[in-house]
């Protein structure tokens, strides 16, 4: 999605502004722009494709300016051009704005607009935002004003920000169910839709509520509410270290995320509260009279939460019902009494979890977030959160994310384990130990990835991949088609391992590679017949396991519960050596945007 980078302070601000489109990258872009307020007037440049190239053109430019703001934009209204990149601009050029969203009312707004005399040069919905603030200022004289005016006109998400030449040295902005974070440093304020635009320059963030409008000069910066009230929003302290969001010598950052899992899971393991029975997330209260949990999430963290589902069943002995955010939101869910909702999210601003959210909010259920970014949308509408402590991650695959969503979903279920009595004291104790070493599993886990690289290079060439587990491995399988496609653009499918002979064992055919979760379990016997029926028919299997057994990748030994949390890796590791083995573009897969802000 669109990556927003605004300063206004007392330096110079185009190598600040371009700095922060590369730490957004990630977030996945087709063309640059940026526009500086220089001798009370804007000059905006922009290029297609990489932030480099409008990196040359500024440079060229030789412009800069103590205030601009800079966007990277993917595509939504109009194809990928110059034209369509932002930031646009009203018809005197004195206006120019940035745009993270949909306008949904932008073609009503545009007629209207139109038969004033307005000119359009853009396909976008942004475009109409402009001149819709250059109208307003006609009858009023203050930019400020007649930019929360204009906000009220539209429907739909955003997050705006705004300079005027007419009015030298003051940035607007707004948020409306797209992230927007300031950032608070000595040389001035930052605006961004995340924090590793400005983690180099401070750490001090304030996270911004649906409604907000935002007035930002040189020394000062005032927040006003949905009812244009002044306000003030909490400073928060980023605890996250800059060189997470660096590529510290890997080749990519899904390598590095991936090597950082053990200390990733350690941090999270640090953060639960020394006596996990009392206190974790929820009030003890609360967890004791827990009936069951609706688990909602999208993508990758869907798959944590499917995997959670059998973790939860099985240690806490209650039911649990895991959704795609998207389907959830839409169905006439008759609510449970005392069923908690649970939403897993990495960065907290998903559009289809908050929407789903909120609709589970306004039936009264008490909500538990687990998220990776503190103040985030999700965040501040749950009543308790749980935090991963993987750091930003900049990959658009999520791999760190995910073994940490593991990580909190298992610490929750032996919680309610424990105390609605399902587990006895000496159980839960024999179990937190095992789970305590996990860090130091994930590292010898980390050992395989040589044999994992291997396997892929005798099989990356093979035009469909399949992914084959039961029980709580069986979203793993999921999980591994999921990151194989994202990042291949390989066919790639997960099944559940009985099921294949229902349908899916049609489509084996000779050399089809074909991974198999095995954990050592009372299902065990019946992965190997799973395996004997593929292998029959030509698959290649590669089997995963923590148990001795011949050609296997072997992770250590844990319960079968904790199986997925070590697995997790190998098939990371296999989708990444794929991915390269065929040169695709890793870190920013086509299509793909790292956070979804848009239902
Ligand atoms: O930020 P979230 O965890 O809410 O994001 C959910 C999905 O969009 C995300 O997991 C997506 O599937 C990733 N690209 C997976 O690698």
């Amino acid at each position: 999605m669109c990556g927003i980078v605004g300063f206004c302070g007392k330096n110079n601000c185009a190598d600040l502004l371009i700095e922060g489109l590369k730490k957004l990258e990630y977030r996945g872009y087709d063309s640059a722009g940026i526009a500086l307020e220089v001798k009370n007037k804007i000059t905006v440049l922009k290029a297609v494709g990489q932030v480099k190239n409008l990196e040359n053109l500024v440079k060229k430019s030789g412009k800069n300016s103590y205030i601009g703001i800079a966007h990277t934009r993917w595509a939504t209204h109009g194809k990928p051009s110059l034209v369509n990149s932002h930031p646009h601009t009203d018809c005197t050029g004195n206006i120019a704005l940035v745009h993270n969203g949909i306008i949904e009312n932008y073609l009503e707004l545009k007629n209207i607009l139109i038969r004033k005399g307005h000119k359009f040069k853009s396909e976008t919905d942004t475009e109409v935002i402009a001149h819709l603030l250059e109208e307003e200022l006609k009858k009023e004289k203050d930019f400020f004003n007649a930019f929360q005016k204009t906000t009220r006109k539209l429907k739909g998400a955003f997050a705006l920000v705004a300079l005027s030449s007419k009015f030298p040295g003051v940035m607007v902005a707004a948020k409306r169910q797209s992230p927007l974070v300031a950032g608070i440093s000595k040389k001035g304020f930052f605006l961004a839709s995340d924090i590793p635009a400005f983690l180099s320059h401070t750490n001090k963030a304030i996270f911004f509520e649906d409604g907000d409008t935002i007035k930002i000069t040189q020394d000062s910066i005032e927040v006003y509410d949905a009812d244009f009230h002044k306000t003030t929003r909490k400073i928060h302290t980023i605890s996250w270290d800059i060189s997470a969001a660096e590529k510290g010598g890997f080749e990519h950052f899904m390598l590095k995320e991936i090597h950082d899992e053990p200390q990733n899971v350690k941090d999270t393991l640090q953060t639960l509260p020394p006596d996990i029975t009392k206190a974790f997330g929820l009030p003890l209260k609360e967890a004791k009279r827990i009936e069951g949990l609706y688990i909602v999430a999208c993508g990758t963290a869907y798959h944590a939460a499917l995997v959670a589902r059998y973790v939860i069943e099985h240690f806490a002995k209650i039911p649990v019902e895991v959704e795609m955010a998207s389907e959830f939101k839409y169905r006439p869910i008759h609510f449970k009494k005392n069923w908690l909702f649970v939403a897993v999210s990495q960065s907290g601003e998903t559009a289809d979890t908050l929407a789903a959210l909120k609709n589970a909010k306004a039936h009264g259920l008490k909500i538990l977030s687990v998220c990776n970014v503190i103040g985030s949308a999700i965040v501040r509408e749950s009543d308790y959160s749980v935090f991963t402590h993987c750091g930003p991650e900049i990959s658009v695959a999520s791999t760190k994310a995910f073994t940490c969503q593991l990580t909190v979903l298992y610490a929750l279920a032996l919680q309610l384990a424990y105390v609605q009595n399902s587990i006895t004291k000496a159980e839960f104790e024999d179990l937190y130990q095992e789970f305590l070493n996990l860090p130091e599993l994930l590292k010898q886990t980390l050992k395989l990835e040589s044999a994992v690289k291997k396997v892929a290079k005798k099989v990356y060439k093979s035009p469909s991949f399949i992914f084959i587990g039961r029980n709580a491995s069986f979203p793993l399988a999921l999980e591994g088609a999921l990151k194989l496609k994202e990042i291949s653009y390989k066919h790639a499918e997960g099944f559940a391992a009985g099921e294949i002979k229902h349908g899916p064992i049609a489509i084996i055919d000779k050399g089809i590679p074909v991974v198999a979760l095995a954990p050592k379990s009372s299902l065990y016997e019946k992965m190997i017949s799973s395996c004997q029926e593929v292998s029959a028919r030509g698959a290649r299997v590669i089997f995963v396991t923590n148990t001795p057994s011949k050609n296997a990748l072997e992770v250590p030994y844990t319960n079968e519960y904790l199986f997925p949390l070590l697995a997790a890796t190998i098939l990371q590791f296999y989708a990444y050596f794929i991915a390269n083995f065929l040169g695709r573009e890793i870190d920013k897969p086509r299509n793909l945007a790292k956070s979804v802000t848009v239902e």
